[in-house]
């Protein structure tokens, strides 16, 4: 949530700055600001209420210069969004932009009105640049953040820069991610490396607790115990282009269509003829896969419906027992944890803070081991996982997960292969299933046109249910998440066999009914439901493999989805249901990429 920039060189930054927060618009896009050093050494600051193209259009109109400078992207946590509240903070001649939450602001709000601090914006963040200021003494900047730091409870990464030192900036990694980028003669400070891939393609991720010092031609990098330290530098190879929407009008549509390319990306080099490697999990995979017993998954959002889906593989391919729980709750409870049990995290960003916070706390229990899956290398769930394994699904911008949603998927399934492989089970009609994935991925985009046009039956509702069974159920559960996230349409999903217990009562010509059909051992069990719902007169829209015998009619509405493997099958469905949840929004008229209230990254509780 959130996203900061910086950049001390020694041409025009402002360019840079803006371009850099439209790529960090995906983290939060309430409000966006920045302030610069201007060739008279004093702050230069423009904030806007809105999105990065408010503050671009604002920058026409008061063009900006300087060398140094930062700007913010904004998800508002404390303070509604405002200009008033937008980043960056001004104490005196200290600016700064923050990423993260202060829980203990309430009280150094108090004590430094005490000392006299005027606070014009209601954000936690406005209580750490007086903080610092209130230990800016004899020029000394380091010893100023240093000691404001060690008040600060809570997760942060902070980038400050003071009229006094016009080619100087100064960042904190302190629970929420920051990357320095290094150009020639000049340095920069990212949330997420894809914003300055316009300028470098070095960087150093930060470990927890650093503190760097740029200047253009230096960087110094203090470790949590105040020690000059050198982080590796990591070429990254990523191109520009791949964080663009290309031919595309959402970034949504473009990852949708990625899918086929992402998941045979996800198994590259994974698999030898009918075997998984089990390497690919990290080296101490060979020695801990045998010992597990059982596994624990702790996801958020998206991820987390990977993981439902992920326990019904488990059970019934590995025969390895598994449970699922969302982050937010596995880190508050009390929980049991049965002998050789792997911690298992799933994440897109690496970087959700509930899902971080699941892993340190099971790091000082009993787990057998931590493994994660997830989208980025340098993240810090990799980071801090003994075991992990990479989507590979590139860049996802849209902040509705699509592609690694699937390639989480895929990733799990590999996973479940290796499992009933090392438990001495053949895994052959896994893999050739695995391997199946990206050619059904291409047949069924290829549906299409025909969701757009149910969509168009679809989209004057305003309530609907989902209905799977079995391993669907999950699917079911996404694609109402889904398509709440960018229709606003209210959801809810429900597995097949509680339709009677309670939401049937609720259908009626304004509640339609989205039913995911595949063939298999269930099917005659769910087209009951459906004639369910089809005798109260509810409007039904099935994904239905094609081979069903299923009659499109006045009240029901079908797409005919190709025979499928049902090892797959659920990584299948989920495509056509993100299509649809997709057209559905577009006809509504709303921000796909970016709908309301929401970040792609969270890395706040
Ligand atoms: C946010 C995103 C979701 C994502 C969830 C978990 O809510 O909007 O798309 O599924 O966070 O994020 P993670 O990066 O841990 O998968």
């Amino acid at each position: 949530m959130c996203g900061i920039i910086g950049a001390v060189a020694n041409r025009n930054i402002v360019p840079i700055l803006v371009d850099g927060l439209k790529r960090l618009e995906y983290r939060g896009y309430d409000s966006a600001g920045l302030v610069v050093i201007d060739q008279h050494d004093q702050l230069q600051r423009l904030r806007r209420m809105g999105k990065v193209q408010e503050l671009a259009d604002g920058l026409v109109a008061t063009p900006l210069n300087g060398h140094t400078g930062i700007a913010h992207t904004r998800w508002a946590t404390h303070g509604a969004p405002s200009e008033r509240n937008a980043h960056p903070h001004i104490s005196g001649d200290l600016a700064i932009v923050h990423n993260g939450i202060i829980e203990n602001y309430v009280a150094l709000r108090s004590q430094l009105q005490t000392k006299g601090y005027e606070f014009t914006s209601d954000t936690d963040t406005e209580v750490i640049v007086h903080l610092i200021h209130s230990y800016w003494k004899n020029n000394d900047l380091l010893a100023a953040v240093q000691g404001a730091i060690k008040e600060l409870q809570g997760a942060f990464a902070l980038a400050i820069i003071v009229k006094h030192y016009p080619q100087r900036i100064i960042g904190v990694r302190q629970g929420s991610p920051l990357i320095i980028g290094i150009g020639k003669n000049e340095h920069f400070l990212t949330s997420d490396h894809l914003a300055l891939l316009s300028v470098t393609q070095q960087f150093i991720f930060l470990e927890e607790g650093d503190l760097v010092d740029l200047t253009p031609e230096k960087l110094m990098i203090y470790d949590c115990d105040g020690k000059k330290i050198m982080r590796p530098i990591k070429t990254s190879d990523l191109a520009q282009e791949q964080a663009t929407k290309g031919d595309y009008q959402h970034f949504m549509l473009k990852e949708i269509f990625e899918q086929a390319v992402a998941s045979a990306q996800t198994l590259e080099g994974r698999l030898a003829g009918n075997h998984v490697l089990i390497s690919a999990f990290g080296t101490k995979a060979e020695v801990l896969f045998p010992k597990i017993k059982h596994v624990q998954i702790v996801a958020c959002g998206t991820s987390y419906h990977a993981g439902l889906v992920a326990r019904y593989w488990l059970e019934q391919y590995a025969q390895i027992s598994c449970q699922v729980e969302i982050a937010s709750e596995f880190r508050y409870r009390d929980n049991v944890v049965q002998p050789d049990t792997l911690f298992l995290t799933l994440s897109q960003s690496g970087e959700t803070a509930d899902t971080l916070a699941a892993l340190r706390k099971a790091k000082e229990q009993n787990y057998l081991s931590t493994l994660t899956i997830c989208n980025k290398p340098e993240s810090s769930l990799i980071r801090e996982s003994e075991l992990s394994l990479l989507t590979r699904a590139g860049p996802e911008m849209g902040v509705a997960s699509t592609k690694a949603f699937t390639t989480q998927l895929t990733a799990l399934l590999l996973f479940t292969a290796c499992l009933a492989q090392v438990h001495g089970q053949d895994a052959t009609t896994l893999i050739t299933a695995l391997r199946a994935i990206p050619e059904q991925i291409k047949t069924v985009l290829q549906l299409d046109p025909d969701i757009k046009k149910m969509a168009t039956h679809f989209s004057r509702f305003r309530d609907t249910l989902f209905l799977g069974r079995g391993v669907e159920y999950p699917i079911a559960l996404e694609a109402a998440l889904k398509l709440k996230e960018i229709s606003y349409i209210h959801a809810e999903a429900y597995p097949a066999g509680e339709l009677k217990h309670g939401p049937l009562a609720l259908v009626d010509e304004n509640m339609p009914v989205i039913v995911i059909v595949p063939n298999d051992h269930l099917v005659e069990k769910l087209l009951s439901n459906v004639q369910e719902v089809n005798a109260r007169g509810g409007r039904l829209f099935l994904f239905a493999d094609q081979s069903i015998n299923v009659v499109a009619e006045k009240n029901i509405h079908i797409i005919k989805v190709p025979t499928v493997n049902a090892i797959i099958a659920p990584i299948i469905y989920n495509i056509p249901l993100q299509l649809f949840a997709y057209h559905v929004a577009v006809l509504l008229g709303n921000d796909v990429d970016q709908p309301r209230n929401l970040a792609k990254s969270v890395t706040v509780e």
